[in-house]
């Protein structure tokens, strides 16, 4: 069992997830971030510390995309520890249907 980052990272990308982790397992792309299944110790500490909600353990049913998305980019994007600016318009993404179509990047992001 793991945590897993959804579709409703994209574009918010708060990244208060990533200061509290223990393991240092999320990795960062250009406008999401991914945990990476095989390091993450099901701690659930960073469940509640996202804004819109993105963060699932993934013993709840249908999530099997954004676990096999989590296990996959977490190989490709840079490791990130410490938060960094989110985008000027997080905020206005909270919430939003249909983001993984419409605006998924496979682009790294920066990492720190
Ligand atoms: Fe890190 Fe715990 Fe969240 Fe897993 S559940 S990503 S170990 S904070
Ligand atoms: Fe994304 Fe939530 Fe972390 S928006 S960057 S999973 S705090």
């Amino acid at each position: 069992m793991t945590f897993v980052v959804t579709d409703a990272c994209i574009k918010c990308k708060f990244m208060d997830c990533v200061e509290v982790c223990p393991v240092d397992c999320f990795y960062e792309g250009e406008n999401m971030l991914v945990i990476d299944p095989e390091v993450c110790i099901d701690c659930g500490v960073c469940e509640p510390e996202c804004p819109p909600e993105a963060i699932k353990p993934d013993t709840e049913p249908g999530l099997e995309k954004w676990l096999s998305l989590n296990a996959e980019y977490s190989k490709a994007w840079p490791n990130i520890t410490q938060k960094g600016t989110p985008p000027a318009d997080a905020k206005e993404w909270d919430g939003v249907e249909g983001k993984f179509e419409a605006h998924f990047s496979p682009n790294p992001g920066t990492g720190s």
